[in-house]
């Protein structure tokens, strides 16, 4: 019988690595067939479960907290004990988190198509479920800090900076943005009105963007960037810059959300100016990753791994010089209301946060499973590029789409009437969400490939206690 405390818990990263992928499906897959409606809006067969209002909700948090949350839960237990050489603080916890954020899953996929929902984006879960992620939220904290203090590396490694700012603010932006006053176990108000209850929202919904999907990916970058390339980062000095003016700016950046709002105009200036300003600390972040290859690109070549996370990288670093453009009020005036913000979300999130992920899960999966390699790696080859043709055709046909509705919106003839009705613009966009559909269609096939590979890989390998490595006394 081993000494539990000479090995890492790796049980707790199995199960959540695996759910990413399974989630990955489930939530691209209500992505495509609320695409699909968008194209033939008689594909909710006239059920109210099924109607596009309801289901977007159910993508957006399927996507953003199933998968993503999931893959950051993998990779930060995975990371933090490797890097710290210490097992996890508590496995009851770590236990206790998993179950409980598929329970948090898996009420979300229940209430969200029966129409309960407290109206807030990326925030509609109803206040008995807030409370579930509050106290699952509570226990990552604890599991992951309490590991760290058990480290037995004296230094604590650039992606557990990244993983802990994202644990820290993403429970600090749960609990503000999600008080509210029950009326009924189903039913809540916010505790904020009006204006303020804009700005609280969308101060949630950016940072939700800043450190749920970009700090604790960007720990992700961090650890398997340099691990799969062999090779330390580019400039540990440039990570740590990058980390404080990363968390520092974001917080500012909400009010770009809310321009010629009721929000007061010095407010909305602020958002725009750090919103410029963040181009900066994000471009350094996206440079130190791609860096790290220099020297040895030739590994991009026939790693297909590899190009999973600097593509990603790639695609983080064109959303984040869109972003800040878009923040401009002047570029916003014609951008919001438009899809090319779906089209910017996209590239962020099928892209960076989808991208990265896959990387990271494809890289977990053998060493969890005792496999010197994924099942195949042809596969992983074909899957990214179809995800990448797939993201191309997505985002393109967004921008495009976007940038068109914008100026018919505003075109006026000589006399000052509006040149095109908003219905001509709503046809206008059909094509382009044929487009989209195909391209999301390619980017789901990539992930039931990426599921195959991962099902194969695993009913092949085993599970094992992986060994902590012994101190070393100088
Ligand atoms: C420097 C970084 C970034 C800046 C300054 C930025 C800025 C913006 C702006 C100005 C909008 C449009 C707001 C509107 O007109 O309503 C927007 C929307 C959005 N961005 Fe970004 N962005 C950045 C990076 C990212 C990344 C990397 C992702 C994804 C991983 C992302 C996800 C989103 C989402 C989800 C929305 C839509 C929010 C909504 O209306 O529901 N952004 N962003
Ligand atoms: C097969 C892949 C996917 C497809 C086909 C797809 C499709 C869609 C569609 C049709 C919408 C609604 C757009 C609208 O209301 O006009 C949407 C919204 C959204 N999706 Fe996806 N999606 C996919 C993957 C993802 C992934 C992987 C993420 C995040 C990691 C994501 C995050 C979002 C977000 C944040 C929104 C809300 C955007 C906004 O409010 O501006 N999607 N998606």
């Amino acid at each position: 019988m081993q000494n539990e405390k000479e090995t890492y818990n790796y049980t707790v990263v199995r199960q959540f690595a695996v759910m990413t992928v399974v989630w990955g499906v489930v939530g691209m897959l209500v992505g495509v067939i609320i695409a699909a409606q968008l194209l033939w809006p008689e594909l909710n067969f006239d059920v109210a479960w099924l109607s596009y209002g309801r289901l977007r909700p159910l993508h957006t948090n399927a996507v953003i907290f199933a998968f993503g949350g999931c893959a950051l839960f993998a990779t930060s237990y995975y990371v933090v004990q490797r890097t710290s050489h210490a097992r996890l603080f508590s496995d009851a916890l770590a236990s206790f988190t998993f179950w409980g954020w598929q329970v948090v899953i898996v009420l979300a996929a229940i209430t969200l198509p029966l129409g309960i929902t407290s109206g807030k984006e990326y925030a509609e879960l109803e206040w008995p479920i807030d409370i579930l992620i509050t106290l699952v939220w509570v226990s990552y904290a604890v599991v992951f800090f309490g590991t760290l203090y058990r480290r037995k590396i004296q230094h604590i490694y650039v992606a557990n900076w990244f993983f802990g700012a994202f644990i820290l603010t993403v429970a600090l932006l749960h609990l503000v943005n999600s008080a509210a006053v029950p009326v009924t176990f189903w039913k809540s108000y916010s505790v904020y009105a009006g204006a303020q209850d804009a700005m609280v929202q969308w101060w949630y919904g950016h940072n939700a963007v800043g450190f749920f999907l970009t700090a604790g990916f960007l720990g992700i970058m961090y650890y398997f960037i340099p691990k799969q390339a062999n090779r330390p980062i580019y400039s540990y000095r440039l990570s740590v810059v990058h980390f404080w003016a990363l968390v520092f700016t974001y917080m500012w950046a909400g009010p770009h959300h809310l321009h010629y709002t009721a929000l007061p105009e010095w407010a909305q200036s602020l958002g725009m100016v750090f919103s410029l300003i963040l181009l900066a600390p994000s471009w350094g972040g996206m440079i130190n990753g791609i860096m790290t290859l220099s020297g040895a690109w030739y590994k991009l070549r026939d790693d297909p791994i590899l190009k999973f996370l600097i593509v990603s990288l790639s695609f983080y670093g064109m959303s984040t010089f869109e972003g800040p453009m878009m923040s401009i009020k002047t570029v916003n005036a014609l951008s919001h209301y438009t899809d090319w913000t779906v089209g910017h979300v996209h590239s962020g999130a099928l892209g960076w946060v989808g991208l990265v992920s896959m990387g990271a899960i494809y890289f977990l999966i053998p060493k969890l499973f005792g496999r010197a390699e994924m099942w195949s790696v042809r596969l992983i080859n074909v899957h990214f590029w179809v995800a990448t043709v797939g993201i191309v055709l997505y985002i393109a046909a967004m921008w495009i789409a976007g940038v068109m509705q914008g100026l018919m919106w505003r075109a006026v003839g000589a006399d000052g009437t509006l040149t095109y009705t908003f219905v001509e613009s709503v046809k206008a966009t059909y094509p382009f969400y044929a487009i989209r559909l195909l391209g999301g269609v390619l980017y789901l096939a990539g992930m039931l490939i990426m599921a195959w590979n991962v099902f194969k890989t695993v009913l092949e390998g085993e599970t094992f206690e992986a060994q902590i490595p012994a101190p070393v006394h100088a």
